[in-house]
């Protein structure tokens, strides 16, 4: 099912040139699975036209109180009544000055004062009128009576000014819709994952890496974000995209990951240790791009910390899940690597055999655990990764109760 499947959002559109936006976000609404009705103010109309929204939406855009045909088709009750969630994005500095004192003037503001489900807001405006008294004061009351604050973000504003005031981005307004609406089976939990190869520097230019694409890890921290968890990926250089919402810390070499993951490890609920670290580094990478010189070159290799067995061996850990990819024996390294770093599951996969492993977009694993084990058929690795986390979230809630 899709993310968003059977959840009904109604937009509200007010007047903002942060509107064209909102285009974007019913599309992405849509796309998560979303039924999507749209609410224009008459500012609203200025900036964009009824019927961008109505053809991204397939519906007819409610424009007016008192339109006879839309109340015959759905009274603004019933309207308000409809939604799982009523988002009012860009909202103006004059519609949340309306909306906190209980104007009702017209379709949008009567909706938001009709609706018992969520009301979400994702303020737009110039940073000078966001910063005034009166307005942080209206937030401040509307937060108090349970609105939803999304936003605003910081930067550059279409008036030129500098600050806080602009729309949050579609994207980052359609997950935190998701996150609202579909808590999921980690709602509340922060997740740490580590994913692609480190590199190890040799000199400035060159380096030892391997073949890691992180598709596998990058498809585990969006499972991850769907189910709900809060992730923050530690991620190798790779030729992949982060995820929407999901916290992105750039690494290069095992030294720098180990770094990043120890700091956040003590404060995650559960650790993914995705990542093919480089078991070791070159002792002394040069300053200086090493020349032709003889016929043979050494490097002097040692062993890199193992940053999973360091999550583990904390006093306050995370749940700790490890990867284990070998070329034999599968399940005998699989469960010596379970005991020997004190994981809680590990995931195992037979590497350079087939159309699974490094560098495809499939995988299959065997999971294992204390006392059980679990196959996760060949497929796309957006599906291992779904029923991974499925699996995580399964021991998860067992170990901890
Ligand atoms: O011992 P081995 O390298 O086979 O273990 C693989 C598991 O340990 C993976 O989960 C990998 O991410 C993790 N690992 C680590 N730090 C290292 C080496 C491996 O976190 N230096």
């Amino acid at each position: 099912m899709q993310a968003l499947g059977n959840k009904k959002v109604l937009l509200g559109i007010t007047g903002g040139i942060a509107a064209y936006k909102s285009a974007e976000l019913v599309r992405l609404l849509t796309k998560a699975g979303a039924e999507v009705r749209v609410v224009m103010t008459a500012s609203a109309q200025k900036f964009v036209q009824p019927l961008t929204y109505q053809a991204l939406s397939g519906h007819r855009v409610y424009l007016d109180l008192f339109d006879a045909e839309a109340e015959s088709a759905m009274d603004h009750i019933e309207l308000a009544r409809w939604c799982d969630l009523l988002l009012v994005a860009p909202a103006s500095a004059d519609f949340l000055g309306k909306m906190n004192a209980g104007y009702a003037d017209n379709l949008l503001l009567t909706l938001c004062l009709a609706s018992k489900q969520s009301v979400a807001v994702a303020p737009a405006m110039n940073q000078q009128m966001f910063a005034n008294p009166a307005t942080q004061e209206n937030i401040k009351q509307l937060a108090a009576k349970n609105v939803l604050l999304w936003g605003p973000a910081e930067g550059e504003q279409a008036c030129g000014d500098v600050g806080p005031g602009r729309m949050l981005e579609a994207q980052q307004l359609c997950d935190k819709a998701l996150q609202h609406l579909s808590p999921g089976r980690l709602a509340g939990v922060k997740l740490l994952l580590t994913a692609g190869p480190t590199r190890e520097a040799i000199d400035p230019v060159r380096y030892i890496s391997n073949r890691s694409s992180g598709k596998m890890g990058y498809a585990i921290a969006t499972a991850a974000f769907e189910q709900g968890a809060s992730v923050t990926l530690v991620s190798g250089p790779v030729a992949l995209t982060a995820p929407g919402g999901v916290n992105l810390i750039a690494v290069e070499s095992a030294q720098q990951m180990h770094d990043a993951v120890l700091q956040r490890a003590a404060d995650s609920d559960v650790f993914v240790a995705c990542a093919a670290v480089s078991d070791y580094r070159v002792d002394q990478a040069a300053a200086q791009k090493i020349k032709k010189s003889s016929d043979k070159l050494s490097l002097r290799l040692v062993l890199n910390t193992d940053i999973l067995a360091a999550v583990s061996a904390l006093e306050q850990r995370p749940f700790c899940v490890g990867f284990a990819a070998e070329t034999q024996d599968v399940e005998g390294y699989a469960l010596d690597k379970l005991k020997q770093k004190n994981l809680d599951m590990i995931a195992a996969n037979q590497v350079g055999a087939g159309n699974s492993g490094f560098e495809t977009d499939f995988n299959q694993l065997e999971v294992f655990w204390r006392d059980g084990r679990h196959a996760i058929a060949h497929a796309s690795k957006t599906e291992v990764a779904k029923q991974l986390i499925d699996l995580i979230a399964e021991r998860y809630t067992c170990a901890r109760s």
